[in-house]
């Protein structure tokens, strides 16, 4: 098995010489072949590779949405055998409910958990605030952007505070400069509530930023290449550090090379 981190936390998500086939109009087509691959509590893992790789199918797994066609997939070292709230998803494509307004959006699964209505309305407002929505709260998403669409739907999946957060390019339809902030305000709450975060994204500078570690896939289908560790210099995660710190870029170069399969002795480069 290939360890995500060698930290003395547990391993929390645990994918086991996974493969998975897509049968489509009686032709195969693999997704993904003998992923090996563990995630420790309290990691922020980034995964990234090549468009049909096989990430959303990954994400998919781990959140309990699809069964592998052969292998394994343990949560807290239990086979995942459906959705669960202990693992919570932000989709590639987006996730409102279009009947909801933002807050009633972001407070749908508080109010599935049975938080009080007191306790629930504080940590929406918090989050609004995070997700610079305040004045939209009682638009409905038909009214915003789409990347305030977004920004609710990361919202939502937060709200309820699951041990898991599996986001599949969760920001990949939001402009530039609030992903910025978003990715920014997505470490530190992550690290100030110690979640377990797997983060999909084709974006390398993306993957590097947000990642302890990164994942960096294949093309399809799509295997485990390297792991990467960035160890970032703490306290000082900010997109400043990573334009003028030589050994973020040097890592950054390194896993370009590696999701373009040109990395020297890399299976890709075959
Ligand atoms: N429901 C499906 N039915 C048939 N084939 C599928 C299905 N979902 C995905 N695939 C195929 O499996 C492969 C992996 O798809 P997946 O969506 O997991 O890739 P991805 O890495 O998330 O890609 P992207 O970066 O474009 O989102 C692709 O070749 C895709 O065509
Ligand atoms: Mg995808």
């Amino acid at each position: 098995m290939v360890p995500a981190s060698d930290s003395e936390h547990k391993p929390l998500l645990e994918a086991i010489g996974l493969s998975h086939h897509y049968e489509v109009r009686g032709s195969t087509v693999t997704a993904l072949d003998d992923v090996n691959l563990t995630i420790r509590e309290g990691d922020f893992v980034t995964i990234v590779g090549p468009s049909g790789c096989g990430k959303s199918t990954l994400a998919s797994m781990f959140a309990g949405l699809i069964k592998p066609s052969r292998g394994q997939v343990l949560y807290d070292g239990k086979p995942i055998d459906g959705p669960s709230r202990e693992r919570g998803m932000v989709f590639q494509e987006l996730a409102v409910l279009p009947w909801r307004t933002v807050t009633d959006n972001i407070a749908h699964g508080l109010q599935i958990a049975g938080v009080p209505k007191a306790e629930r309305n504080r940590r929406v407002a918090e989050l609004v605030k995070l997700i610079g929505l305040e004045g939209f709260e009682s638009k409905y998403p038909r009214e915003l952007s789409g990347g305030m669409r977004q920004r609710v739907a990361v919202a939502r999946t937060w709200a309820p505070e699951p041990p898991v957060i599996l986001m599949d390019e969760p920001f990949a339809a939001v402009d530039a400069i609030t992903r910025l902030t978003l990715q920014e305000e997505l470490i530190r709450l992550a690290k100030t509530t110690q979640r377990t975060v797997v983060f999909i994204t084709h974006s390398v500078d993306e993957a590097v930023f947000l990642g302890d570690y990164v994942v960096a896939m294949t093309a399809r289908p799509g295997r485990v290449l390297e792991i990467v560790p960035v160890n970032h210099p703490p306290g000082q995660r900010t997109w400043e550090a990573m334009a003028t710190d030589t050994r973020l870029q040097e890592i950054v170069s390194h896993v370009f090379e590696l999701v373009r399969g040109r990395a020297a002795g890399t299976q890709a480069e075959r």
